[in-house]
This record gives structure tokens, C-alpha cells and sequence, in this order.
């Protein structure tokens, strides 16, 4: 229970805003300073450079003058500017309504959203609780809208949460450990709230969610690169909260990888799935939280060890997710042909990856041009399977090199029907079935073939897909998903996923009004309309870290 009295919030202390500096063009955001690890600088130099893009052209006197908090606040006022010829959908308001209504309070205070409001469902389960990563979307939303206030409520509290003592029966874990979730209990007797965590040891499964950390770093470098206020993020308590989850993850074991091992379950897809081991959802956004901490840490005597080790892993993480998770045509030939039982630093087929095991279907879905980053890589053991959510945070946080980004979404426009369908987007591709589902999945009945997480169509990932297409150039991509979601969301209540090859079917458990569906279709109106928002969420190649190896020409034409 948090018994702790609240500390004040702090007033912002220099706010400056991006949305005004550019125009209708974002091939200028591509044009951002740009990042080098290698070189030592300030973070106030740093700050000026990575978290106010721009900042070099109208120069920061100006970018204050231009600050206007609050400017698009109020659903009645939704982020329509009437820059362009954009007209609001008429979900927009309906969205923005939905929105409000999720919001949850802690001493009078707004301090996130809770995952479904969904009165008709019988079984409540964890859904009235705030999870870290279903905010992450509404915060978006609220930060594009001129809301930053409830954004930086969510950053202190849940890093109150982590300071916790956190157990699952006798055993400790580790201190930087961030909850998947939260909830405020209202005592209407007292008057007063207090606050439970989940950090895995109520949860279904009992796995910690390692996303949950992740997303708070990159939630904080949004709320950071949003406002201008470098205050919080410069505050000791903030940057011991990045401090602790990095080195969680950073801290040295038996690896022989510099990617994260992991359980299965421990991120969106919460429960077992075969998603175990180096699971690429996990390994892009541990990539991008990385690189957001580095251009947020302070270089003082206890940021500099953390910085060091980020660099060094940023580096080699790079090197092996490009170099073994990427799958194109060329490489999926290469590994048809692999030969097996190779020793020694001359091995082409370094993990000893059978032949035999690749899936039948993954020759008919690779199209000639095109790629992606497969779901898992270890010892004898790659799963080809396709997940959106690392392919796409892959493109934001720049794992993924230009020529591997353009591929990845030439893949999804070659195969619009499978991976989009009726309804964007499927969380993962295929789906399991038959026996293979009965011994992945251990015969779950949630996950059925192409339901929830297995082969399920999830529109919160919506804002993850239009993100990806605008820095890619192709927004017109997104268009056309947002059109899809229109036909259908409002009408169906906001569901939380859909069911079918297609997406046809409302999920069989789905919960409707789930708010990451709402605030995912809110992010993505709002960033297409102004491109500039991208920014707040994407991060720009690191010359730094060009690949060594190309794998195929089928990604460089
Ligand atoms: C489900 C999802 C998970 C989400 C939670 C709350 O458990 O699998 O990703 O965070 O619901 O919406």
C-alpha cells in the first residue's frame, strides 16, 4: 500500500512544443540531429539535440514563445487543426468520450486509465486496473491533445511503485522491476485512496511483465520530447528509476547473447504462448528503452557506469538482431540450405538451426520482396512466426536499418490479407493449431487458433502500424487501415481483438470499450494528421550502428 504522503508535483519549468514547427513536410523530422553514442556531452546538450528536434533551426527563445499548454484540450475541441483539409471522423468525439470516462484519480488527481470499462462483461478479472502498457497509447493521445499533466502523474506514481518491496511467495525481485499494472482503492468511509500493484505475483501465470519498464523509459522520453519540460526526466528519482531498470536487464550472467532472455507471457502476450526465450517484442522495445535512457541519463558519477554498459550492449544488440532475427527471401534460402553440425568460429549456421523445422507455410508467406524480423532466436530454435508489435517498434526505434524498414512494410503491404485482413492488425502470424496449439499453448482455451493473442487482430496496434508507415514514408498504408477500423470499431464498441483469418469476428472473450482500442485509434488520427507527433515516439537512425553484413539484395533494391 502506498502510505507514503504525495510529493507536490512539480511545476513545469520550460515548456517547448514541436507540434508548430513543421509544416504539412515530414520528411523534415527525418532530418533530426543526430544520435552519437560514442561522443560525451551533457545532457542539457544532449537534450537540446535528441529530445526537441528541431531545436537547432528556430532555436529554443522562439520554441518557448510558441508554447501554448492546454492549446487542444477539452473532447469537445479534439486535435483538428485546421491546417489541412483532415475533417474529424465522427468516432473522434465518441472516442475522446470513451477515453475520458476510463480515467482513473488518486487523490483527486488523474493518474492513468484503466484497461476496459466494459459493465456488460461479467467477469471483471484484472481489466479495472491500470496497466502500464495499455497507457502507454492514452497517454499519447493526451500528450498530442496538450495534456501532458496526466502523463507526468502516471511517471511519478508508477515509479513509487517501483521503489516497493516486491515478492512472489519467498523469493525477492529484482529492484527495478516496474507493476504491469495498478489499481486505486476508493475508501468513501476514510476518504481515502490507496494503491495496490500487480508485479507479477497476482497475475495469471505469476510472470513479471519485463515490457512494463520498457515502456515507462519511452513514455518518459514522449512526455520529455512533447513538452520541453526536461525537468522531470532530470529529477534523481527519475533518473534512478531508469538507472534501476536498466540495470536489470544489463547486469552480467551466463549470456552468451546480448539479447534478454525471458519466460513466457512476461509482456502483451501475457500468457503462454512459445513466445520464450529471445522474444522480439521484448528485445525491440529493451532496444529502444536503451537508447531513450541514453539520451536521457545524466553523465554524473552514477549515470556514467549505466551509460558505458548501454552503449556497449546498444552495439552488439544491433549486430545480432540484424544479423540472426532478419528473414528475407535470400536469407530464408540460406537457412533452407544450411548445413548442420558445424564447430567452431567458422559455423554458417551458428545455432545449429534444422533445415527440417522451418514451417511449411513461411515459403508461400515470403514474398520476394520484402522482410522481417522472425520472433525468436536461440540454440536449434528459430520461430518464424510474425509479430507486429516488434516489427513496428523496430522501425520506430531504428533497429530496424532503412532498407530492413522499407522491407518490413513491403511484407505487410504483400500480404495485406493476411496480416490486415478486415481489421488491422494481427498480433501475430500464423496461428497455432492442432497439436502444435495443444503443446505451445498448453491446450489454452482463450488462445484458439486466430483468437486473442494467437493469430487474434488487435486495433491498438493501429497506432503502432501508423507510426511505423509514416516514418517509412508511406503513410497512405495507414490510411488504409484507419479506414478498415472506421467501418467497424465505433459500431462494435471498441473491441479489444477480433476473431478469424480475417478479423471478421468480434473476439470470442473480448472485452468491449477496451481503452488501449480507443486511444490506439485516437494516436493514430492524430499522428496522421500531424505527422509532427511522430517524433515524440520514434527515434532516428544511429550511424553509429550500420550494419556489418547484408543479407540479400532483395531488401536494397
Ligand atoms: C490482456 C492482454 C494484455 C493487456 C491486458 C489489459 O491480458 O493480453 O496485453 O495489457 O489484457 O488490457
Amino acid at each position: 500500500m502506498d502510505g507514503t504522503k504525495e510529493t507536490g508535483m512539480r511545476n513545469v519549468s520550460s515548456h517547448c512544443s514541436i507540434n508548430d514547427m513543421f509544416d504539412e513536410d515530414f520528411s523534415r523530422l527525418l532530418d533530426k540531429p543526430k544520435l552519437n553514442i560514442e561522443r560525451q556531452r551533457s545532457f542539457d546538450e544532449r537534450s537540446l539535440s535528441e529530445l526537441s528536434i528541431g531545436l537547432t533551426r528556430v532555436g529554443l527563445d522562439n520554441l518557448e514563445s510558441t508554447y501554448s499548454p492546454g492549446r487542444r484540450s477539452g473532447f469537445d475541441t479534439p486535435a483538428s487543426s485546421t491546417r489541412n483539409s483532415f475533417e474529424p471522423h465522427p468516432m473522434v468525439a465518441d472516442a475522446w468520450e470513451a477515453l475520458r470516462k476510463s480515467l482513473v484519480y488518486f487523490r483527486g488527481q488523474p493518474v492513468g486509465t484503466i484497461a476496459a470499462v466494459d459493465h456488460a462483461s461479467e467477469e471483471v478479472l484484472n481489466y479495472d486496473q491500470v496497466f502500464v502498457r495499455d497507457f502507454v497509447p492514452s497517454a499519447l493521445a493526451f500528450l498530442m491533445n496538450g495534456e501532458p499533466d496526466i502523463v507526468k502523474n502516471f511517471l511519478l506514481k508508477t515509479l513509487r511503485l517501483q521503489g516497493w518491496e516486491k515478492r512472489v511467495d519467498r523469493f525477492k525481485l529484482g529492484e527495478g522491476a516496474m507493476p504491469a499494472s495498478f489499481k486505486v482503492l476508493h475508501d468513501p468511509l476514510r476518504k481515502t485512496d490507496t494503491l495496490v500493484a500487480d508485479f507479477g505475483e497476482s497475475a495469471i501465470g505469476r510472470v513479471a511483465p519485463v515490457d512494463s519498464g520498457f515502456w515507462w523509459i519511452i513514455l518518459l522520453r514522449a512526455y520529455t520530447k512533447s513538452t520541453g519540460d526536461l525537468s522531470l526526466a532530470e529529477t534523481p528519482e527519475c533518473q534512478k528509476g531508469m538507472r534501476l531498470i536498466c540495470s536489470l536487464c544489463l547486469s552480467e550472467g551466463f549470456d552468451t547473447f546480448p539479447t534478454l532472455l525471458c519466460a513466457d507471457g512476461c509482456s502483451m502476450v501475457d500468457r503462454r504462448m512459445g513466445i520464450y526465450g529471445y522474444p522480439i517484442e521484448i528485445q525491440a522495445l529493451f532496444f529502444m528503452a536503451l537508447r531513450c535512457a541514453l539520451a536521457m541519463l545524466k553523465h554524473d558519477a552514477e549515470g556514467k557506469e549505466c551509460i558505458e554498459r548501454i552503449v556497449k550492449r546498444l552495439h552488439a544488440l544491433s549486430y545480432h538482431m540484424r544479423s540472426y532475427f532478419w528473414l528475407d527471401f535470400q536469407q530464408l534460402n540460406d537457412i533452407y540450405r544450411y548445413k548442420t553440425e558445424e564447430y567452431s568460429h567458422t559455423a554458417v549456421n551458428k545455432f545449429n538451426v534444422i533445415p527440417d523445422s522451418i514451417p511449411e507455410w513461411v515459403f508461400d508467406f515470403m514474398p520476394t520482396r520484402g522482410g522481417y524480423f522472425i520472433g525468436n532466436v536461440s540454440p536449434a530454435r528459430m520461430d518464424f512466426r510474425w509479430f507486429a508489435l516488434g516489427n513496428c517498434v523496430a522501425i520506430l526505434a531504428s533497429l530496424a536499418t532503412p532498407e530492413q524498414s522499407m522491407a518490413i512494410m513491403d511484407l505487410i503491404e504483400a500480404r495485406w490479407e493476411e496480416l490486415v485482413g478486415e481489421m488491422p492488425l494481427k498480433i501475430s502470424y500464423p496461428a497455432l493449431e492442432g497439436h502444435e496449439w495443444r503443446i505451445v499453448t498448453g491446450c489454452d482455451p482463450k488462445n484458439t487458433r486466430w483468437s486473442y493473442h494467437n493469430g487474434g487482430s488487435w486495433p491498438v496496434l493501429l497506432w503502432l502500424l501508423t507510426a511505423a508507415c509514416i516514418k517509412t514514408g508511406r503513410p497512405q498504408i495507414a490510411r488504409r487501415a484507419i479506414d478498415l477500423a472506421e467501418t467497424r470499431l465505433l459500431k462494435d464498441s471498441w473491441p479489444e481483438y477480433y476473431d478469424g483469418t480475417l478479423g471478421r469476428y468480434i473476439g470470442k472473450q473480448a472485452r468491449k470499450y477496451q481503452t488501449w482500442s480507443i486511444a490506439g485509434y485516437l494516436v493514430a488520427k492524430m499522428m496522421l494528421e500531424d505527422p509532427s507527433h511522430l517524433g515524440m515516439i520514434s527515434l532516428e537512425e544511429d550511424k553509429q550502428m550500420k550494419p556489418v553484413i547484408k543479407r540479400s539484395s532483395s531488401w536494397t533494391c
